[in-house]
């Protein structure tokens, strides 16, 4: 089978290099399902390869900046932004008066001053399209450019002058920070109008905690937060508030937290899935409200709760289906040393009796 081209993005914990590998173990257990839920949708990645196998896809994510991304590349089927349409955003329209809310609460924090203005612009020239597919197309090259941009692709430390102080060797990645929004725009306009299509089928996004997500569907696909034990952990929100700032623009002077260096966007903020304490009976909570789901757990180990732990909790949920649990290596990659330390997994409660 030629290998299915996806949409590069460079998001924290994207399955990307694992999904053809997870698609494959799926089909091996010869489950019959027809639609599926992504109920920790990030960059969609298993949404859209379910999505290019012909399957009816529902993708959710709590962030709107997320579920934007879900909207355009899962929901819709085309892009309808020129890239002369795109790049006109970036300008002041005459008769508009502007908010500079990027602008004057963020110089020296993550992007520089004269980006800060672009971003306070291009994002209320977005909010003004009245199509809601240029309007998606315009939100996901703005997210996807602001990820390119920072040091860690990350919004979690106010380190701008990491970037622009940088000046070689070692780390980083200086070029592609330094690429303009202009440059960046050029590339994902051509990006969306490779990727978008239609498999024929109804495909939505939509946008809940994974609790409260009323969504159902054949196949639940759970790729929750992963808590290392050697590592503190740094949550999702904290990751990437400011694109959640930039995805609910008119909110954010309300939400700035002025305490913290890197000045947190506090909203969505939710510790659904985010405490390693509390992660087993959520999990078992999502699991029991999709009873008739066959369901997908992707998880690494060393983490908190274990592989095992995972297993047992999925077992006990569905005590006469058959559970496999498998280990599918490091990032899909050939084994080497390293790998029978920090594995990804994958665990299926199929819909076939024990
Ligand atoms: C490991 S990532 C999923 C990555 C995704 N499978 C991919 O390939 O890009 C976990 C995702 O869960 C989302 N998330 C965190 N807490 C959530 C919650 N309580 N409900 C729904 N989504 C949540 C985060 O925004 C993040 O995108």
């Amino acid at each position: 089978m030629p290998k299915i081209a996806l949409p590069v993005t460079r998001y924290y914990g994207s399955k990307r290099k694992l999904i053809e590998r997870i698609w494959r173990e799926i089909e091996a257990q010869r489950l019959e399902f027809d639609s599926v839920l992504d109920v920790f949708g990030g960059t969609g990645i298993f949404s859209y390869f379910a999505k290019v196998k012909g399957k009816s896809v529902i993708y959710n994510d709590i962030f709107a900046f997320n579920y934007n991304i879900g909207k355009k590349l899962i929901q819709q089927t085309t892009n309808e932004l020129t890239i002369e349409e795109a790049l006109g955003l970036l300008n002041r329209r005459p008769g508009i008066e502007y908010r500079d809310t990027i602008a004057a609460n963020f110089e020296g924090i993550y992007f520089t001053q004269e980006e800060n203005e672009q971003i306070d612009i291009f994002i209320q020239n977005a909010n003004m399209l009245e199509n809601e597919n240029q309007k998606a197309s315009a939100y996901y090259i703005l997210f996807q450019s602001c990820i390119i941009k920072r040091p860690y692709n990350l919004f979690h430390r106010n380190n701008l002058n990491m970037r622009v102080n940088y000046n070689g060797g070692g780390f980083g990645n200086k070029t592609t920070w330094e690429h303009t929004f202009e440059t960046l725009f050029t590339r994902f306009i051509a990006e969306l109008d490779k990727f978008t299509f239609d498999n024929g089928r109804e495909n939505i996004a939509v946008n809940f905690s994974a609790l409260n997500c009323p969504s159902r569907a054949d196949l639940l696909y759970v790729d929750p937060p992963y808590f290392s034990t050697s590592r503190s952990h740094t949550t999702y929100h904290a990751k990437y508030h400011f694109l959640e700032g930039l995805a609910n623009y008119t909110e954010i002077e309300n939400h700035i937290n002025f305490e913290k260096l890197n000045r947190e966007i506090s909203i969505n903020k939710s510790s659904e899935f985010e405490n390693p304490r509390a992660f087993l009976l959520q999990l078992e909570q999502l699991i029991n409200t999709h009873q008739n789901s066959i369901i997908v757990v992707s998880y690494r180990n060393n983490g908190i709760p274990s592989i095992q732990d995972i297993s047992e909790l999925i077992q006990q949920c569905r005590p006469n289906n058959r559970v496999v649990t498998l280990d599918l290596g490091m990032y899909g990659y050939a084994l080497n040393k390293s790998n029978s330390t920090n594995n990804e997994y994958l665990i299926i409660a199929t819909n076939d009796p024990n």
